[in-house]
């Protein structure tokens, strides 16, 4: 049960009982079969792999079966542009070991009987994925441990994936970790960040490490300061109960923005095993200045939608969703402005922002050098130097993109910004996929290095506690219209530090 990380992957994952917790739910139906399915296509799932839905309804296997192939069908199939059809021979594998548990998840007669499926599985290894509401997860993982099915033996693993939200602030993660941590190891736990799934998040470190070029450049002497967006055009769709207690700030900066961060900001792990990526991870977002309640404030802006205009589509307000109060306080916008106080990035401004109901879908993150002396164009037609970028689009335009300056054509010494890019989609072919397959198969094989640990995530929240206490204080909002790319605070923000964000797309 080793969690290192592996050379190839083209083996099949070990023989497996995969319990779904909340087996009919969105997670199920939107991400995890249609990436069992990927994972299946590709032959990468071994033959005594069985998947065990687990949840209250009364559902046979066989409906449950049917039931998987129609989300799978109506859900990926359509979306990649494959047509509707299932490959049969891809599905028949799969399907021949899906069985459902009926069984209320505070019950520990359900425990029991998934403890009956192991015993007639033929192995003894189990993964137990909650895809369930957050308020189950301690609760679970704790029958889980009293029905012993968390003890491992030398053929048998026993593996837990937590899905997000992992906590609603530092104290609430800190008490998940010490529940789980009560009932099984570190090396047991797989919580989930979906953006490590992703190829583009993945090849930061790839990037960074294998090409000698960036560590050259890759510090604050030549780095003025770093942009990372998530930006959606969606809006909180049928979430609005979810969203409304969580809000944008805890809904993606501990999680995805900070995966993003501590990718971009780490120092070279000694080998890209579990144990070393995550310890230079955890390292770089515990240096993140804890800012005190007056210092968030100020380096914080929240905004909520209002009614407006996506692509000629006309859209409504945040207060106007479903299951979302009419005086609703809640942001669907955040930017924040963070420090990391290590030798590699003191005095080089981290902004985040992150917003629903903005003017296109762009994940990115802008590495913004700084400008070069300008006295030798004094003489020149140049009248200053712009500004000069790295950027790396995670979604969906996936790359890399330096814009850099060079001369215009021309008997004078004029200059203009140029772009060196590398689009994903003109060097490799891409396989349909939902970035689950990695993390799923990650899981099966025991290798950690695309999960969080404890302290990773703890640090994160330590990192974003400020925010909460100083909105705790003071919750106002900026207002901004669906359709355009946050507050104007949001501007405002880079704009006293003498700097504008990039514009998205
Ligand atoms: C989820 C959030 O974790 O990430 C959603 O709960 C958000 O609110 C989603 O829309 C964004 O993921 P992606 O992969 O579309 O960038």
């Amino acid at each position: 049960m080793t969690t290192t990380r592996k050379k190839s992957k083209a083996l099949p994952a070990p023989p497996t009982t995969l319990f779904l917790f909340g087996a009919r739910g969105d997670l199920v139906k939107r991400l995890l079969m249609p990436a069992l399915y990927n994972l299946s296509r590709d032959g990468l799932l071994d033959e005594g792999l069985r998947i065990v839905g687990v949840d209250h309804n009364a559902v046979s296997d066989a409906e449950f079966a049917t039931l998987l192939e129609d989300f799978l069908r109506d859900e990926v199939l359509n979306k990649q542009g494959q047509g509707a059809a299932v490959d049969a021979a891809v599905w028949a594998r799969l399907t021949r070991g899906i069985n459902y548990v009926q069984g209320d998840f505070l019950d520990d007669s359900t425990y029991a009987e998934l403890a009956a499926r192991i015993a007639a599985s033929g192995t003894g290894n189990a993964v137990f994925y909650l895809a369930t509401a957050p308020r189950f997860f301690s609760e679970v993982v704790r029958r889980l441990g009293s029905a012993g099915l968390l003890e491992e033996g030398p053929q048998a693993f026993r593996r837990v994936v937590i899905e997000k939200p992992f906590g609603s602030d530092l104290q609430t993660a800190e008490a998940l970790n010490g529940c789980l941590l009560k009932v099984m190891s570190e090396k047991q736990i797989y919580r989930i960040d979906h953006y490590l799934g992703k190829e583009t998040v993945q090849n930061i470190l790839v990037s960074r490490f294998s090409n000698s070029l960036f560590e050259a450049f890759w510090n604050n002497h030549y780095i003025d300061h770093v942009q990372i967006t998530a930006a959606e055009t969606v809006g909180v769709e049928t979430r609005g109960s979810f969203y409304e207690h969580t809000g944008a700030l805890r809904d993606m900066v501990p999680n995805h923005l900070f995966q993003l961060l501590a990718m971009v900001a780490m120092e070279p792990p000694a080998a890209f095993g579990a144990d070393a990526v995550r310890g230079e991870k955890a390292k770089v977002v515990g240096a993140i200045r804890p800012w005190s309640v007056e210092e968030a404030r100020a380096n914080s802006v929240r905004g909520q939608y209002s009614a407006g205009e996506v692509a000629g589509k006309a859209l409504a307000g945040y207060r106007e969703e479903a299951n979302v109060a009419p005086d609703s306080s809640t942001e669907t916008y955040v930017a924040l402005k963070v420090m990391i106080d290590n030798w590699r990035w003191v005095g080089v401004p981290f902004y985040l922002r992150t917003g629903k109901r903005m003017s296109v879908r762009d994940t990115e993150i802008v590495i913004c050098f700084k400008p070069a002396p300008y006295a030798q164009f004094r003489d020149t037609e140049v009248e200053r130097l712009l500004p000069t970028y790295l950027r790396i689009q995670i979604q969906p335009n996936e790359g890399m993109w330096f814009d850099l300056l060079a001369k215009k054509p021309g008997p004078s010494l004029d200059m203009a910004n140029i772009e060196l890019g590398f689009a994903y989609r003109d060097f490799f072919e891409m396989q349909p996929s939902t970035g689950y397959e990695t993390l799923i198969y990650d899981c099966l094989i025991g290798d950690q290095t695309l999960f969080q640990r404890a302290d990773n995530i703890e640090n994160g929240w330590r990192a974003v506690q400020p925010f909460l206490d100083a909105w705790q204080q003071d919750a106002s909002l900026q207002n901004y219209p669906a359709g355009v790319d946050g507050p104007a605070a949001g501007d405002e923000l880079l704009a006293r530090d003498g700097r504008v964000w990039r514009p998205l797309g």
